[in-house]
């Protein structure tokens, strides 16, 4: 069966009011804070990528909501910490003020820390998939979303704020803070339908890859000409910050040109599938012009 955007989007939606579920035990205020950050507003693209990817591998895309949520989980963990004053400092964040203007700081910090334990609860409920392949997408996410991963991107791009970096530490930075969750969001679709095969698993990686980078390349440029209103977010931010980005390094024509290459690249890796990969196709070339 084939699923549209739109499709996938409720799918999420709904399953992340589920699991995120409500205590009414004094604690309510932080799983208020994490609907409030999780809830609309996000493009939903990590967990779209696994409900697809599942598909593609011949799984029931339905098999692996538990593990889109958990990504889309510890994505929005990623967002609400980065946007406190100690990181980016942003106030607006999917067209609302930011988790820590709304709940104020020490609930945000704590609303991401929730978000991180329970989007590893929630892989547990994926009854459908192999406890085998429950351990390995543990694993997966663990070490994506972790210091070898996002985390070690963030730290990286915050030592190297106020600093002229060249463009394999630039390049590293992408790589790990927004392409290692973007790649574990694939992987884990592969792992919900329960695929060992190498072949198929590198080449869902490459894409992963090559559409995260682009990813980053174009919220570098969004950064610089997009529209806070359309994006939800502040434009100006890494200015701000004095943050090296793609853009302050070659350009906002070259920026372009390589998220382009990028994702001619991202589709070349679905010649490996051998069921229909076109919504991959278009989702990959409507990333690299996105407006939000
Ligand atoms: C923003 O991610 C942070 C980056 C890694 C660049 P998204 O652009 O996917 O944000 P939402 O989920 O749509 O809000
Ligand atoms: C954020 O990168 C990456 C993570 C949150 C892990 P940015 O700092 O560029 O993301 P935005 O622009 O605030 O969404
Ligand atoms: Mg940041
Ligand atoms: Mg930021
Ligand atoms: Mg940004």
């Amino acid at each position: 069966m084939q699923y549209t955007q739109n499709d996938y989007l409720k799918m999420i939606d709904s399953a992340l009011e589920e699991y995120i579920y409500s205590v009414k035990d004094g604690q309510d205020i932080v799983a208020d804070a994490m609907r409030y950050s999780i809830r609309n507003g996000g493009k939903r693209i990590r967990p779209i990528l696994t409900l697809e990817f599942c598909r593609v591998c011949g799984g029931d895309p339905k098999a692996a909501l538990p593990f889109a949520c958990a990504v889309e989980m510890i994505h929005t963990y990623s967002l609400i910490h980065d946007d406190l004053p100690c990181m980016d400092d942003d106030d607006l964040r999917r067209g609302k003020p930011s988790c820590h203007k709304q709940y104020g700081e020490s609930f945000a910090l704590l609303a991401g820390d929730g978000l991180l334990s329970l989007a590893f609860e929630t892989l547990t409920k994926a009854d459908r998939v192999a406890v085998a392949d429950i351990v390995r997408a543990v694993r997966t996410l663990s070490d994506f979303a972790g210091i070898n991963g996002m985390i070690g991107g963030q730290v990286i791009d915050l030592l190297s704020e106020e600093k002229q970096v060249n463009y394999a530490t630039l390049h590293r930075i992408d790589k790990l803070k927004t392409g290692a969750l973007i790649r574990s969001a694939v992987l884990l679709g592969c792992i919900a339908a329960g695929i060992q095969d190498k072949a198929i698993l590198t080449a869902a990686e490459t894409y992963a890859e090559n559409i995260g980078f682009a990813f980053q390349v174009v919220d570098d440029i969004l950064d610089v000409v997009g529209d806070t209103a359309t994006l939800g977010k502040p434009v100006g931010s890494d200015a701000k910050n004095a943050k090296s980005t793609f853009v302050s390094l070659l350009g906002l024509e070259e920026c372009q040109l390589l998220a382009s290459r990028l994702t001619e690249n991202a589709i070349l890796a679905l010649n490996s599938f051998p069921t229909n990969t076109a919504f991959l196709e278009e989702l990959a070339k409507q990333l690299a012009v996105r407006k939000k």
